[in-house]
């Protein structure tokens, strides 16, 4: 409850900040405690896929609250968790179909904590006890805690708690737009793919127990997807490695690039998928990780015991959610309308281009992303100080639009981008009026 004088009682992202109340959301659409509309422009952080308000969801929710909100995993299984899984499983790359499994988790974070803890405790099943370091990229992000911070490699992001994190190893992102080896696709021949090979040969690989990667990089590019040729590259030195691959699908899977989970637009098949987000798509906290059967098998053979737990995990209540957002988007063919409407409204941030602080409009379906540079030509990005991409975060929000504003994507503080669905600000005069909308609906 806000004070007489309008202040909070919660530990709020930033206190010198004031937060509108959200009270009411109705499909793109936040409403605000004073009546002001917002045009959700990004979904939240990528969360709402199916939109606001939609009252099965809720209705779904109370029923499974109303028979059983919370029986402990350690004891009892739920039918919407059983459901919900066995569902997930069947529109995942092939390799997790049969006999994979799903560990759902309440977030991101969680499920990347779960993976860094599978992963390590499979080499122990696997009689490989050396094994425990999770290599990722620079320029990534898998999560607030500290394991999922260690992996991270959001330089702003970690700065703060650098003394608490372990650095495992962070290789090359694959960023044409500002290639770290100053190289040119497809003559670079991957370079990026190959600093895992080159890192692992000259850093103890049998320490090694995974590299962990975004097929699309969210948060931290701005919607910077893979290049052909990258994933296969980096499953092969998995392979040949002898590493688990996991694929860090929180964004991007159920499908908001297009395919259920991104992987698939490469046929990738890693050893481990996270997912969150759009999986309940905001109406309760749900995160996910899919176990391909290899590692399932392990742990059969072994003690078959995971130790590893959260009191809240795959609870009946947010699978009931995740379940009821699954049958939405398959009665409204939400995952076919995805690359449709993702086309269109690259269409609309095309205009964006002839700006000329528009470096690259870029992405992957309905995950599109902006990038704003100082000068166009050299690709030299706004100094971190300009605070660009608050400016146009503000400016956005001016016209009632939410937009996700990003920095660091060329160092760890310059770069600024914006994941924007809609023709915005100075391109407006000359795109389509029509706002697109904010979500896969
Ligand atoms: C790729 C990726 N992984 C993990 C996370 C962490 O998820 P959460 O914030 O639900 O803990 C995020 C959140 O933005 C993300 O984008």
């Amino acid at each position: 409850m806000r004070t007489a004088t309008g202040a909070t009682s919660l530990f709020s992202r930033n206190l010198r900040k004031h937060y509108p109340i959200a009270v009411r959301g109705e499909g793109c659409w936040i409403v605000d405690a004073e009546g002001r509309r917002y045009l959700d422009a990004s979904g939240q952080a990528a969360v709402v896929n199916i939109g606001h308000g939609v009252p099965e969801i809720g209705r779904a929710m109370a029923e499974q609250s109303g028979r059983i909100a919370f029986a402990h995993t350690t004891q009892f299984h739920s039918e919407q968790a059983e459901k919900l899984a066995a569902r997930v499983l069947a529109i995942a790359p092939r390799n997790f179909r049969d006999d994979g499994r799903v560990y759902f988790t309440s977030g991101g974070s969680e499920a990347t904590e779960t993976a860094i803890k599978l992963a390590r405790q499979y080499f122990l099943e696997s009689g490989q006890p050396s094994r425990y370091r999770v290599l990722a990229r620079r320029q990534s992000y898998h999560g607030s805690t500290l394991g999922a911070m260690s992996v991270s490699g959001n330089v702003a992001r970690r700065a703060p708690y650098a003394p608490m994190i372990p650095e495992w190893g962070h290789v090359a992102p694959c960023f044409c737009y500002h290639c770290p080896f100053a190289k040119t696709y497809p003559e670079c021949n991957l370079a990026c793919a190959d600093d895992l090979d080159m890192f692992l040969r000259a850093n103890d690989s049998s320490t090694v127990a995974a590299f962990l990667f975004e097929p699309v990089v969210g948060a931290t590019l701005g919607a910077v997807p893979a290049v052909d040729g990258y994933t296969a590259r980096i499953a092969e030195i998995c392979r040949k490695h002898g590493i688990l691959l996991i694929a860090d699908e929180v964004m991007t899977g159920m499908g908001r690039t297009g395919t259920p989970f991104a992987s698939e637009h490469w046929g990738l098949e890693p050893d481990v998928i996270l997912t969150g987000k759009g999986i309940a798509s905001g109406y309760a906290p749900l995160g996910a990780v899919l176990v391909s059967p290899r590692l399932v098998e392990a742990f059969e053979k072994g003690t078959a015991a995971f130790m590893h737990g959260f009191t809240y995990q795959a609870h009946p209540v947010a699978t009931a959610a995740g379940n009821a957002v699954f049958d939405y988007l398959e009665a409204h063919s939400l995952f076919e309308r995805v690359t449709p409407t993702g086309q269109t409204l690259r269409k609309a941030l095309a205009a964006l281009e002839s700006h000329a602080h528009v470096g690259q409009v870029r992405g992957l379906g309905l995950l599109q992303g902006v990038e704003f540079v100082k000068d166009e030509v050299t690709r030299e990005p706004f100094p971190k100080e300009a605070d660009i991409a608050e400016k146009i975060r503000q400016a956005a929000l001016e016209k009632n639009v939410l937009v996700y504003p990003g920095q660091g994507c060329v160092t760890a503080c310059a770069g600024t981008m914006c994941y924007w669905r809609l023709p915005s600000l100075s391109s407006r005069k000359n795109a389509s009026s029509s706002p697109i909308p904010c979500n896969m609906r």
